[in-house]
């Protein structure tokens, strides 16, 4: 029986699950992990996550098909991103098969939780890892823990999906050679200043230029950026220092091969941002959203606060419904977890 939630009024927090995943790492190794109740965490004041921010994370969502299984989107990949994250940051990392069974208990345990089809929510979950003994040098810790929670969740930015008002930022989130890569806890810590200010200015979200020449655009704290140009080719920045978006790879090879769009990803410079004629903002949390204009220091370029444009709304509905089991998935981009 599904919890009696009202799905469709869902905004984007937490609200606790009755189960969670959780492994330890000790003296090199996992222990085997389990599902447990408790969504609390004791530890040690030293521990290397509150002292050097040693820690990663993942966001994917489950949600429920046209045909009433329970589905998520691409678990591999988050799998293997979060290796990446964790070498970065000195982490042991989590076997991908692992991370991928674990998803499915902690789903199959919440699925009560997983909102129903067509209710526009999902069940987001939020696998992390982080540094929990004592260090007091700086050097990674030796202790870790990994673990899974859900929590049923609705759109990303307030309005849905009502096009956003977005800035080039003043501030960096990542360095030339840093951690933008990957799904460092630092990075957002790194962006809490810069969002807290674009809120109280207007603003739904920042968009980072390249740090090191603040030419280029990048993406914005939570999500990966595609533009069309006038003749329809989907573009989205090319950089060293952006996440690599799950969401962004799929819309890409999406337009590109179900489509049968032109897609480019490139260096795209700020001052073009004028030649596009839509924008969107695309992560998992984010799904697709528009963005209606940019405002560059005073110069606001507008795509259309009104509506998504047609491209944006085309990639959004394919991807949604490839999610959803309306559209047939590429293969291996769905992992059934309750028929
Ligand atoms: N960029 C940043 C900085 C993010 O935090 C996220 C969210 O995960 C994304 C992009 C989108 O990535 P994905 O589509 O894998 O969720
Ligand atoms: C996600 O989309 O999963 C993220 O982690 C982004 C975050 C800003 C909520």
């Amino acid at each position: 029986m599904a919890k009696n939630i009202d799905w469709s009024s869902l905004g984007f927090g937490y609200i606790k699950t009755d189960w969670r995943y959780v492994a330890n790492y000790k003296d090199g190794q996992w222990d085997e992990g389990a599902l447990t109740e408790d969504g609390t965490i004791t530890m040690s004041e030293c521990a290397g996550v509150l002292q050097y921010a040693q820690t990663c994370f993942e966001g994917l969502k489950a949600y429920t098909t046209k045909d009433g299984k329970i589905v998520c989107f691409r678990p591999d990949l988050n799998a293997e991103r979060m290796i990446d994250s964790c070498e970065r940051l000195i982490m042991p990392t989590f076997p991908k098969e692992r991370f991928i069974e674990a998803v499915k208990r902690v789903v199959e345990a919440n699925k009560e939780w997983v909102p129903p089809y067509g209710s526009g929510a999902s069940l987001y979950l939020r696998p992390f890892m982080f540094g929990y003994d004592s260090v007091i040098g700086v050097k990674p810790a030796s202790e870790y823990q990994f673990r899974i929670f859900a929590t049923p969740v609705g759109p990303y930015f307030k309005g849905g999906v009502k096009p956003l008002t977005v800035r080039i930022s003043d501030y960096d989130r990542a360095a030339p050679r840093g951690t933008g890569h990957v799904k460092a806890g630092l990075n957002y810590a790194m962006s809490l200043y810069a969002i807290t200010d674009a809120h109280e200015k207007g603003f739904d979200e920042n968009i980072y230029p390249d740090s090191a020449t603040r030419t280029y655009i990048e993406e914005t704290g939570g999500a990966n950026i595609i533009f069309v140009t006038k003749d329809g080719t989907v573009v989205t920045p090319k950089s060293d220092t952006i996440l690599p978006s799950i969401t962004r790879r799929s819309l890409m090879y999406v337009a590109e091969h179900v489509l049968g769009m032109k897609v480019e990803q490139r260096k795209v410079r700020v001052d073009e941002l004028s030649d596009f004629v839509e924008c969107g903002l695309c992560g998992t949390a984010a799904v697709i959203s528009p963005v209606g204009k940019i405002v560059d220091h005073g110069k606001e370029i507008v795509y259309g606060m009104e509506d998504m444009g047609p491209v944006i709304k085309k990639l959004y509905h394919t991807l949604r419904g490839i999610q959803m089991g309306e559209i047939e998935a590429p293969e291996g981009w769905i992992e059934t977890i309750c028929e």
